[in-house]
């Protein structure tokens, strides 16, 4: 191993070795109310328990302990260049928001264990929301607005939410979402429907309509509780904060589950160890606080860390391309943690927009969600003369499996890598039918030995042996967390990430499950049978296509009904999953490739679609069914 890296390797196996020491140091970041009696409980692995005994609040170690040195530091900037609103809260006002959101909560009824579904766009009030429940206890579950109303229904009837909290509508390129008229829908759709809905009513919408007795005005709420303290729950370090819901293989997203005191101190922990940011600095995460990402870097990382974070509603090419530079010049940017999909659209544009601002503030670029192809690494690091670190996570571990470590030690960048694993994760790559340990250059599948480090998914909510039986049962003889990547490992520890094994596939870094996609393609009538493939894509990384059996085969011989169908699919897409899910394209075939046992051969049309070899076609029912195949995805 390299002199350069051996003193991190040193950190690493401390954190795996002495994980109690190593923990209970870094535990030390955060303010407890209680302090813990014991560090892990790994008595029913691989349930894990994170500093038990001990009390504490996300939402005090967000905001409430910054007043006392930070009290007039900005806390959330928000800029949207949707609206062309901007507006800055400081800790005080960032405190003054979130008690009076919690005070809304509570006069209706919100006690801890409640949940709380949150379906907003992009605007302080969603944070707000997020820190309101923590602070009381409940637990939020934030759904990304790129899902429309059935994905919705699915989360109220997993989560059962005592309220939902939403908003009229957001606005993507100007085009208004109404957000509203899809929870309608969902509720109309779910059997667990809230006792309320909050909305925020944003002006986009001029044919607003209000359930009486059902939706209530947030400013009218907001405005009778201006003055609200409300007091902090103390919560135990493994009462749950949120539930996020994740895609894998079946077409039933999954509830991660986290806990308090675990996720507060490795995010705390991460903010200098991988990010090697300051208390006061200023962070740019350009996610949406839908996804993990945003719950974990835009909301309560840099803020446990007294730090000023940006909340971005936009395009990164609205107004001009040049717009997240010019922010970053305009805040004094020191951290930015961004997706490759997103860098790759701004390198299609003209350079001159990256150089007309001042990024001298910035420290690092952060990548993670999708691969990093080499020429978009090399591009964005020559252009900002900054370190571009890619990093390597899933929603289910809530912070970076393998990084770079710069806050421990200045280690080489290899491109194509998210580089090695990151402390308190115990990386091992297996052979996927041995489960043996493979070398340097051998592809394994990417596992971690538990117990899972703090800030993990705890369980799937609402079931616990769904969460044994998703993670950790993919070899026979050893108890390990399967992250169902590919990857391989050079002698240095540096990974490179091959890809899933499941059928998972990663849109513009968004994760979905092909049986999502085909779940919401099959919700059209005349759908007979379909097959949805993940191919690359040059700017999204990957795309779904669609291969369709239909019942009346007649419709496809005349072409104007077929267009008709396949606008009509398209739209069953977009109301069923929403536009997050939409197939780039839908193929017409009269039968899909199968084994002679039934299973559609996902792997061969994938295959065919990328102009690659089939593979191993032994076990094929019947030929033609490939050759179709074949001709519709060469048609011109
Ligand atoms: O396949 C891996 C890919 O995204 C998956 C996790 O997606 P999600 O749960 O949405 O969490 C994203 C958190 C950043 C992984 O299983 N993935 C994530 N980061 C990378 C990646 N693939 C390659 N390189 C990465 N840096």
């Amino acid at each position: 191993m390299s002199n350069l890296l051996s003193s991190y390797p040193a950190f690493h196996r401390h954190s795996i070795d002495q994980a109690q020491d190593f923990w209970k140091n870094e535990a030390s970041r955060i303010d407890w109310h209680r302090p813990f009696d014991q560090v892990v409980d790994e008595s029913r692995l691989p349930f894990v328990k994170w500093f038990v005994g001990g009390q504490t609040n996300l939402c005090y170690n967000a905001v409430d302990r910054h007043l006392k040195d930070r009290a007039h530091q900005d806390a959330l900037i928000y800029i949207s260049t949707e609206t062309n609103q901007n507006h800055t809260y400081s800790y005080t006002e960032l405190h003054r928001e979130v008690n009076r959101c919690a005070a809304v909560f509570q006069q209706l009824g919100v006690v801890k264990g409640d949940r709380i579904l949150i379906y907003m766009p992009m605007v302080p009030q969603a944070v707000f929301a997020m820190l309101a429940c923590v602070r009381l206890g409940a637990i939020h579950s934030v759904v990304f607005g790129g899902f429309a109303a059935q994905s919705l229904a699915t989360r109220i009837d997993d989560a059962k939410p005592k309220l939902i909290f939403t908003a009229d509508a957001g606005l993507r390129a100007g085009k208004a979402i109404l957000y509203k008229g899809l929870v309608d829908e969902a509720i109309r759709l779910a059997n667990f429907p809230p006792e309320k809905v909050i909305l925020l009513d944003r002006g986009i919408d001029p044919h607003l309509s209000w359930v009486k007795g059902r939706d209530l005005n947030y400013e009218t709420l907001r405005e009778n509780n201006l003055d609200a303290e409300i007091p902090v729950q103390w919560l135990e370090s493994s009462d749950p904060s949120y539930i996020l819901y994740t895609s894998g293989t079946t077409g039933k997203p999954k509830g991660v589950q986290r806990d308090t005191g675990g996720y507060a101190v490795a995010l705390a922990a991460s903010m200098e160890y991988i990010y090697c940011a300051k208390p006061g600095q200023t962070m740019f995460t350009t996610s949406d606080i839908g996804w993990v990402v945003g719950h974990s870097y835009i909301v309560y990382g840099p803020l446990i860390h007294g730090m000023s974070t940006i909340l971005y509603e936009g395009l990164p090419i609205r107004p001009d391309p040049g717009i997240w530079w010019k922010i970053v010049e305009q805040y004094k940017v020191s951290v930015m943690f961004s997706s490759p999909t997103a860098i790759r659209v701004l390198k299609r544009q003209e350079a001159h927009y990256l150089h007309s601002s001042d990024v001298s503030s910035l420290q690092g670029l952060y990548l993670a969600g999708e691969p990093l192809d080499e020429p978009t690494a090399r591009w964005i690091s020559e252009a900002l003369k900054v370190p571009v670190y890619d990093h390597y996570w899933q929603t289910e571990t809530g912070w970076a499996i393998l990084s770079n470590v710069p806050g421990v030690e200045t280690s080489p960048l290899k491109w194509g890598s998210p580089g090695f694993a990151a402390y308190g994760f115990n990386v091992k790559l297996l052979d996927e039918l041995t489960g043996a340990e493979v070398g340097a250059h051998q592809k394994g599948v990417v596992t971690l030995l538990p117990p899972l480090p703090p800030g993990c998914l705890t369980t799937v909510w609402g079931q616990d042996q769904r969460f044994i039986d998703t993670y950790f049962t993919s070899f026979k003889h050893t108890q390990v967390y399967t992250t169902f990547d590919w990857a391989i490992r050079d002698e240095q520890g540096y990974y490179f990430i091959l890809g899933r094994s499941d059928d998972v596939i990663n849109v513009a870094g968004h994760r979905l499950g092909t049986r999502e996609i085909e779940e919401a393609v099959s919700s059209h009538d005349q759908v007979a049978e379909v097959a949805v493939v993940g191919v690359s894509h040059e700017i999204k990384g990957q795309v779904p296509l669609a291969f369709v059996v239909v019942k009346d085969a007649s419709v496809l011989q005349d072409s104007l009904r077929r267009q008709g169908l396949y606008k009509e699919v398209l739209e069953a897409v977009n109301k069923s999953l929403g536009p997050v899910g939409r197939p780039e394209q839908i193929h017409f075939v009269s039968m899909l490739p199968k084994t002679r046992s039934g299973k559609i051969l996902r792997r061969s049309i994938k295959a065919l679609a990328q102009g690659e070899d089939p593979g191993d076609l032994t076990t094929l029912e019947d030929m033609l069914a490939i050759e179709e195949i074949r001709r519709a995805v060469t048609k011109p």
